[in-house]
């Protein structure tokens, strides 16, 4: 693993809303108590460690979910990719509830979980570390004042160009138009990312291993129609 040094990420705006709704139930209380203290990363010791042996399964490559939400995205491909190791990373502690219920009813061994803000990691992963990464309907700040809250942003990209191998792929989905904006002037002059658009079928089609989440679905029952961005680190 290189010793490359993480360059300084942007002040640390809070970019999530709330981090918890409800109470959780006793089995619920005992998930977080019992299986994510060990199935959470240290994002201190991170680059100590060969990424993919984190997991107890064998895998092969490691993939970010960055912000997963209810966790439908995050299942959904680990069972469909056990030779990969999935981290999920995500402050809102009802959905990384939702992704240790799911972890434990199917067994799945190839996931870790991060359940805060996504940038410690990025600072702590190993350079060219990860081959996918998912950033799925992040928060879209839609206020102008808050418009500096958004994610996803040209030191984001800096962050993640650097955790990235050459060729891995970058997801990015949106149902605001103003937040894709966001995401194509960060990205297009970017050295580190190209666009694999070749015209407006790729950003109105889902990827083929496309799920569905729950904040798409409500993007959808509302009106908005997503966009599915899709960048390769060059
Ligand atoms: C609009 S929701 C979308 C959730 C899910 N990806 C989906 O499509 O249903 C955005 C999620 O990103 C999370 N988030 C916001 N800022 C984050 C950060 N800095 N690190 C990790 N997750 C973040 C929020 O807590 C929230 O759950």
């Amino acid at each position: 693993m290189t010793a490359e040094p993480a360059p300084p990420l942007h002040d640390e705006l809070r970019s999530f809303g709330r981090k918890r709704a409800r109470k959780p139930s006793p089995r619920q209380q005992s998930l977080w108590d019992g299986a994510l203290p060990r199935l959470r990363i240290d994002p201190a010791v991170l680059d100590a460690t060969p990424l993919t042996a984190l997991f107890s399964a064998p895998v092969t490559e490691v993939w970010l979910e960055i912000g997963f939400g209810g966790a439908e995205h995050l299942i959904h491909q680990a069972t469909l990719n056990p030779g990969v190791g999935l981290i999920g990373c995500e402050p809102f502690e009802d959905g990384v509830i939702k992704a240790l219920t799911a972890i434990e009813e199917r067994g799945l061994r190839n996931v870790r979980l991060h359940p805060d803000d996504v940038r410690p990691i990025l600072r702590g992963l190993p350079a060219a570390s990860l081959t996918k990464v998912f950033v799925l309907f992040p928060d879209p700040w839609p206020k102008a004042r808050h418009a500096k809250r958004r994610l996803v942003s040209k030191p984001f990209l800096d962050a993640l160009a650097r955790v990235m191998l050459l060729g891995a792929e970058l997801r990015i989905a949106t149902d605001i138009p103003a937040y894709a904006r966001t995401v194509l002037e960060a990205a297009i002059p970017h050295s580190a990312f190209s666009w694999t658009a070749t015209g407006p079928s790729s950003w109105r089609t889902p990827w083929p291993d496309w799920p569905g989440t729950r904040y798409e679905a409500k993007a959808l029952r509302e009106g908005r129609r997503p966009m599915f961005l899709t960048f390769l680190r060059v």
